[in-house]
């Protein structure tokens, strides 16, 4: 079985390989820029890694593999938009280094080519596949739309928080590698089992996102800190420090909440400070730490050989413990 060093090279000389260069520029540039300005591959590997470990042949998943990093691209040139984000991997985001048009038809348009490449299977394969997408890319739908209503509404739970980040973010970590049992044609329990290793390892991804969006570093990580902050995102860590800070605290907070970003620096600083006094810094990286050792376990009772066991595991831990 590759490496994952080995797996993340194949799935980019396969990219590389796929890039459209068809005309207009306009539309097909920017998809071109998102798609090769890098980022972790976490979604294809794990496709990669999943149709082997259900006897399949990586070869196989490449066209799958690709539809899910192109539908994850596309959903991030679109998430920018909403989160009014700068930077992307370092580098400008579509709709600043072109515009807000363009990065919407691009998307589009990336969106569109991931369902083209589920397309290339056979016919029941196919079937298969697009079926579970449409369902996932819906849900991705919904959690993003959920995001946006959150800093508006009152009385946003941590379950609801939870189930938001499912379907935002978990869902599609499921998908990738479902799509690899499907692919391997793996049975209904194992597709099952499968996908909610997926679900689980999506909820302590997003939350270490979450906690890196507050406490990663910029350099490594590509995007500008503070950027939950400053929209407000009910996110972990905002909701447990409004739920377990002093009166006093949690008075500041809110003034910090209610007041416009003309002080981005200031707010961002103040309001880390809240999240490390309140303990919310604390709590969720024990929330990850919670659901990486689930995932460990239920990678466990899939009853692997020990070199697909520990390939996943290597893989697991190097996510929910990354810094970039
Ligand atoms: C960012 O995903 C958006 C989330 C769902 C958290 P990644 O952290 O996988 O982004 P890239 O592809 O590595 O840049
Ligand atoms: C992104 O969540 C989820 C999707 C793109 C569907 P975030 O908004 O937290 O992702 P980043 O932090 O911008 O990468
Ligand atoms: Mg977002
Ligand atoms: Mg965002
Ligand atoms: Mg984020």
């Amino acid at each position: 079985m590759p490496s994952i060093q080995e797996y993340q090279n194949l799935f980019l000389e396969y990219l590389e390989s796929s890039l459209p260069n068809e005309s207009p520029e306009n539309l097909y540039e920017p998809a071109r820029y998102i798609l090769k300005l890098g980022g972790k591959r976490i979604r294809p590997i794990l496709t990669l890694i999943s149709t082997e470990i259900f006897n399949g042949k990586y070869k196989e998943a490449l066209p799958a593999a690709l539809a899910i990093e192109v539908f994850h691209n596309f959903s991030l040139v679109h998430d920018d938009i909403m989160d009014k984000a700068p930077l992307r991997r370092g580098k400008e985001t579509v709709h600043e280094k072109w515009n807000i048009n363009t990065a919407i038809l691009s998307g589009d348009v990336m969106l569109i080519w991931s369902y083209e490449l589920l397309q290339m299977y056979p016919p029941q394969i196919s079937y298969s596949l697009i079926q579970m997408f449409s369902k996932i890319a819906r849900k991705v739908c919904e959690g993003q739309q959920l995001d946006m209503d959150f800093p508006n509404q009152e009385n946003v739970t941590i379950d609801q928080y939870m189930g938001m980040i499912e379907n935002k973010t978990a869902v599609l970590i499921g998908c990738a590698l479902c799509v690899g049992a499907i692919i391997s044609k793996a049975n209904e329990n194992q597709i099952f089992e499968i996908y909610n290793i997926g679900l689980e390892l999506g909820l302590a991804f997003q939350l270490q996102d979450d906690y890196l969006d507050v406490f990663g570093d910029t350099n490594k990580l590509g995007k500008l800190i503070g950027g939950d902050i400053i929209e407000n995102k009910k996110t972990f860590l905002h909701l447990y420090a409004i739920e377990n800070s002093s009166q006093k605290l949690k008075n500041e907070f809110i003034d910090w909440i209610k007041s416009s970003p003309i002080k981005p620096k200031e707010k961002i600083l103040a309001v880390t400070s809240i999240y490390r006094s309140s303990g919310a810094e604390k709590a969720i990286k024990d929330k990850i730490e919670y659901f990486s050792k689930s995932v460990i376990l239920k990678i466990d009772n899939l009853g692997l050989d020990s070199s697909k066991k520990e390939l996943l595991h290597g893989f697991v831990n190097k996510l929910v413990n990354r810094d970039f």
